[in-house]
């Protein structure tokens, strides 16, 4: 990261996130310092804004007063302080405790509570004002995610001169689940400040229309709402990677030479298959193991040709059911090495720590599955970064049905990973596919990431909101 010293100054481009792109990290030695967040919404963004001289309104992680940060990349890094109880509650609690589950199918059960709906206003309402101070007359404002629905409607009572937009990386539900929120009319609203409300995929856009017309009694279309006097316009755009920067890291000797050693430290196994995830019940984890472990049992695989790397960061580590999920998880790791494994050679090589990006690419090179078997998700972007990394056209993906990536990568070997069988069948056809038919695959995945890649993305939804099309051209669209 290339960090300057930071400048006070409004800009006519603000990305509001729950995050900053980077966060504190205690080393070892008890110094602090600052690293990239891991998580999707940072890994689109940040390659993005790179240079652009824009404002990222964010929390830097942690709680009490909100750190001065200096520029990273030449973007203004602007704090958003939370206390421990703003993070108690709207971060681990309306977050990702309430809004999180209903928005993957409830695959886990919602909690509500009164005290987390005041957090999560107070909470926007805070990032509201932050961003209004930094933003010039007539800036674009581009808010991300489920942490800020309100900030749209929040952001416009205090400066109607803005341009805003709205980006959902989460998927939007069925108006079944969503009904179920109690303040499912105020959420609405609150996006409904936007000029243009983006989703990852027009399922999502839909469900929303429905919403608006059952819940506020307005009329929508799947593209517009009309609000009052003014049009909001829905859609769906995508989320992508920068591709061609993860295709040239991967293609870098020192990854190849890593790529190598990493799979000499495996112990030279015939086939990886690698699965790289936070640490979420979304992502399937559970599913996935249970799947590989009936293949030893019915020796379908075997250990010395076959392994397993499962990579899991942790994540929102307070909240109950994420730490439920990492015991659970844990055992099952340590109940299928003890039971399959043998001295130096487990089944599964299971890596909790954060990797930097050279790491990341390393291991997808060694993967001949990539295992991607969400329950449900967004998008999902390690996906999309395991092909752009096999620059090799080799590598077969496995991908999960309910991940939004499938909409878009639809050559890869798709799962329904609720169906074990299926899911141990999809294993193995991609264990023992045919290489040229891997080939074909990946090359057309390929093909069709390198022109869907970030900058169409960022291309595509800012065109959509700011017909001007000045903001384009400062990004270098
Ligand atoms: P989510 O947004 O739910 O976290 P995504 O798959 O869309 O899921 O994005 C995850 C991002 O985090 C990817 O860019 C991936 O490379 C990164 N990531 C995942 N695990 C790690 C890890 N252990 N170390 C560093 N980055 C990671
Ligand atoms: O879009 C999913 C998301 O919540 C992103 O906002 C973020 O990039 C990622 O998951 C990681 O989550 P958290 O910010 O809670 O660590």
């Amino acid at each position: 990261l290339l960090i300057g010293m930071p400048e006070m100054r409004q800009s006519s481009l603000v990305v509001v996130a729950n995050r900053l792109p980077i966060n504190d990290n205690v080393a070892l030695d008890g110094a602090c310092e600052w690293r990239r967040s891991p998580g999707g919404l940072v890994s689109a963004l940040h390659p993005l804004l790179r240079h652009t001289p824009a404002t990222w309104v964010g929390w830097a992680g942690g709680t009490g007063p909100a750190p001065t940060l200096p520029d990273v990349d030449g973007v203004r890094m602007h704090t958003v302080p939370l206390s421990s109880e703003d993070l108690r509650d709207h971060y681990e609690g309306f977050a990702n405790a309430t809004l999180w589950p209903i928005y993957h199918d409830a695959v886990e059960q919602p909690e509500h509570h009164r005290r987390w709906w005041d957090a999560y206003q107070r909470v926007n309402q805070r990032f509201a004002e932050a961003t209004a101070q930094v933003a010039e007359q007539g800036a674009v404002v581009w808010v991300q995610d489920y942490h800020l629905q309100l900030v749209p409607g929040l952001l416009r009572a205090l400066r109607p001169d803005l341009r805003i937009g709205f980006f959902l990386h989460v998927p939007f539900p069925p108006p079944e689940l969503f009904m179920q929120l109690p303040r499912r009319a105020e959420l609405l609203h609150g996006m409904l400040g936007a000029d243009l409300v983006g989703f990852q995929r027009a399922q999502a856009a839909h469900n929303f229309a429905q919403l608006v017309t059952k819940v506020l009694g307005l009329p929508a279309t799947d593209r517009r709402i009309a609000v009052e006097d003014r049009i909001v316009r829905i859609g769906a755009f995508p989320v992508s990677i920068d591709t061609a920067e993860m295709a040239a890291l991967a293609d870098r000797p020192e990854v190849a030479d890593r790529a190598r050693r990493l799979r000499h430290d495996l112990g030279s196994p015939e086939q990886v298959i690698l699965s790289v995830d936070r640490m979420d019940y979304t992502k399937g984890i559970e599913q996935r193991l249970k799947a590989y472990s009936e293949l030893l049992e019915g020796g379908h695989v075997k250990v010395r040709d076959t392994v397993l790397v499962q990579v899991a960061v942790p994540s929102r580590e307070r909240v109950g059911q994420y730490q439920i999920l990492r015991d659970r998880v844990e055992r099952e790791v340590g109940r299928i090495n003890g039971e399959f494994g043998r001295v130096g050679e487990p089944a599964i090589h299971y890596l909790t720590q954060p990797f930097d990006r050279t790491e990341l690419a390393a291991l997808y090179r060694i993967a001949d599955v990539m295992a991607v078997t969400p329950l449900r998700d967004g998008m999902n972007l390690v996906a999309k970064e395991y092909v752009a990394a096999r620059v090799d056209d080799a590598g077969a993906l496995l991908l999960s049905e309910f991940a939004g990536a499938a909409a878009e990568l639809s050559q890869a070997y798709l799962v329904n990973p609720h169906d074990l069988e299926g899911l141990k069948q999809g294993l193995l056809a991609a264990l023992r596919a045919e290489p040229a038919d891997v080939r074909a695959r990946m090359q057309a995945m390929r093909a069709y990431l390198r022109e869907h890649d970030i900058r169409a993305w960022a291309r595509s939804y800012l065109s959509t909101l700011d017909q001007s099309g000045l903001l384009l051209t400062r990004l270098g669209g």
